[in-house]
């Protein structure tokens, strides 16, 4: 009906989204990660879960939904993200990928904790590249839309123009990190929306959950 409509715009989208820096790992006991805290995947999640979308939110961070339509998955590595979201995308109809994928990870992976020797100064671990999971996941799109971050220290427009296209995504939300006020572990963004038709839109600087906001309030208006 009209009031449900206006109260949840979002009651009829399925969304996934992942959130946090994947875990790599190299023995039973250590991985390879990194310093993405979640929070704008969550405040993506968040965002969408008020306005009445149905929710699965991939995390590598621990978080307690606090909303009956968000459904927390935990998840670890790329494959494991990459692995989820196989099954998982063809029955949503919006991907978020807020996660901080690791673009490499080790070779092998050893079965008992690595022990380190008297004589061994120096240690190596041989990385791999991780599938590119966006651009895996988008290839085989069919209704869905799929939004990518991208977070630049230089040439952001260009480079964020670059990942729309090769990731096959409907629109990147990128990030200019050059200043400490944006991107990892701190609470605030600053974004360009970057998408195939039109041109890109830079929003100020706003916290992550001010970000979702305007990105859902964009979404609603495209349809
Ligand atoms: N991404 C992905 N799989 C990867 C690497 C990145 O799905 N192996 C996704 C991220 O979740 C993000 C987008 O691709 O939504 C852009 O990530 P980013 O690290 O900015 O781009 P890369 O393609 O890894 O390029 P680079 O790090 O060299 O800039
Ligand atoms: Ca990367």
């Amino acid at each position: 009906n009209d009031q449900l409509s206006v109260d949840k715009p979002l009651q009829n989208t399925s969304v996934i989204v992942t959130a946090g820096g994947t875990k790599e790992p190299i023995d039973p006991v250590r991985f390879i990660g990194n310093n993405s805290s979640g929070k704008m995947g969550i405040a993506m999640a968040e965002s969408a879960a008020k306005r009445g979308a149905d929710v699965t939110l991939l995390s590598t961070v621990n978080y307690t939904s606090k909303y009956q339509n968000l459904q927390v998955i935990n998840v670890t590595s790329a494959n494991d993200i990459l692995n989820k979201l196989e099954t998982l995308f063809p029955e949503n109809d919006v991907l978020i990928m807020a996660a901080a994928i690791a673009d490499f990870k080790p070779v092998t992976v050893a079965d008992q904790k690595i022990k380190k020797t008297d004589d061994q100064p120096t240690y190596s671990i041989k990385l791999v590249k991780n599938p590119d999971i966006l651009k895996t996941i988008a290839s085989n799109k069919t209704n869905q839309f799929v939004v990518g971050f991208a977070a630049e220290t230089e040439n952001l427009i260009p480079y964020a123009e670059r990942k729309l296209q090769q990731k096959n995504a409907d629109v990147i939300l990128a990030n200019d990190v050059s200043k400490k006020d944006a991107g990892f572990n701190v609470d605030t963004n600053r974004i360009t929306l970057v998408s195939k038709d039109e041109d890109p839109d830079s929003w100020p600087l706003m916290s992550k959950k001010d970000v979702a906001d305007k990105f859902w309030d964009y979404y609603q208006n495209l349809n």
